[in-house]
């Protein structure tokens, strides 16, 4: 038995007014214990989804099928009682906005305490000083005044550390995290790098790192799914992907960047409700030939964990 979190085709959609949204689109992937895995994609590719769907956090309107396995286990047949042990214990989760991840009403320490005193069922005060010391070891200088504070009244760099600190409170093996460096200036997200640099190498925590920040995934990240319309287009090392892009979305996204060639990937992201026929970027793609408008491409394995899912290499 191993610690990683395997993804089998698993498929997301909603029901909504419109018609049904598919979100995820039989996805698999193996996300490595002792790593740090980058999902990366552009806005409403389904990054949040597939990360919401490994602690079934999904909102109601959701339908997900296939398996995703942890221990030998399928996360989505666990029983409630069994998911709220994995849940924040075993498994934690940083949500994408920070302003609502908080009560607003609770000190943020009474927050960080909460997890250990439900899950170890210790007194408050106990908590409390492991809230404390939990501060402490986000480098907070002064862990009891922010303990004392209300979420609001921390700046926003403040409160992503909080974050890590409430969400890595109880050891988990795995820390999935949604934009952990949204809106945060340069000084800020370096810390949040050290943050999670340290959390691999120190605590040996394993982390889903769900960003836009492509800089911040290729200096951290061990390896790199890149998702298009919930499907992934191209998976590999980071070093592999960044160093040499193989399908033409993954190279669109990275010449999309300030320090790149800022040159943006033409077009917009299809419906979700109504998915094109054939390889799902094909409208957009200036590499299209008449195949790729008729039939998917496979997921091509081009050496070890390198993965490519276009007609090019197939
Ligand atoms: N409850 C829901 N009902 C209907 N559609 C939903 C629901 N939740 C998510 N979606 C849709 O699923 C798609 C994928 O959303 P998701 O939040 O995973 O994108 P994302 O890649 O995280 O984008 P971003 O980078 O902007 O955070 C989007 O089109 C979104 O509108
Ligand atoms: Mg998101």
């Amino acid at each position: 038995m191993n610690d990683n979190i395997c993804i089998k085709n698993v498929t997301v959609s909603f029901t909504a007014k419109a018609g049904i949204v598919q979100a995820v689109n039989h996805i698999d992937a193996i996300f490595n214990s002792g790593e740090i895995t980058g999902i990366i994609g552009e806005t409403g590719s389904g990054k949040s989804v597939l990360g919401l769907s490994v602690l079934r956090l999904l909102a109601e309107n959701s339908r997900v099928t296939g398996n995703i396995i942890y221990q030998d286990r399928d996360i989505l047949q666990l029983p409630a009682q069994e998911l709220n042990q994995l849940r924040g214990k075993t498994i934690a989760f940083i949500p994408q906005n920070t302003d609502t991840a908080f009560n607003p009403v609770m000190t943020v320490g009474r927050q960080i305490g909460e997890g250990a005193a439900y899950h170890h069922n210790i007194p408050q005060a106990a908590a409390r000083r492991q809230a404390i010391e939990q501060l402490r070891r986000y480098a907070f200088q002064e862990p009891q005044t922010v303990a004392a504070r209300y979420p609001f009244q921390l700046s926003g760099g403040m409160r992503q550390r909080a974050l890590c600190a409430m969400s890595t409170a109880l050891s988990p093996k795995w820390l999935i995290a949604d934009e952990p460096t949204k809106g945060l200036d340069a000084i800020i997200r370096r810390q949040v790098f050290q943050l999670f640099h340290d959390l691999k190498a120190s605590a040996g925590i394993s982390v889903m790192l769900i960003t836009h920040d492509l800089r911040l995934a290729e200096k951290l990240c061990d390896a790199i799914f890149v998702l298009y319309a919930g499907t992934v287009l191209e998976q590999g090392t980071a070093g592999e992907i960044f160093a040499g892009p193989l399908h033409p979305y993954t190279r669109g996204l990275i010449n999309a960047q300030p320090h790149k060639t800022l040159t943006p990937l033409p077009g917009m992201p299809p419906s979700l409700i109504d998915l094109p026929a054939g390889c799902k970027f094909q409208p957009r793609c200036s590499c299209r030939k008449s195949i790729c408008r008729l039939q998917e491409p496979p997921l091509q394995a081009i050496n070890g964990r390198r993965q490519v899912r276009c007609w090019q290499y197939a």
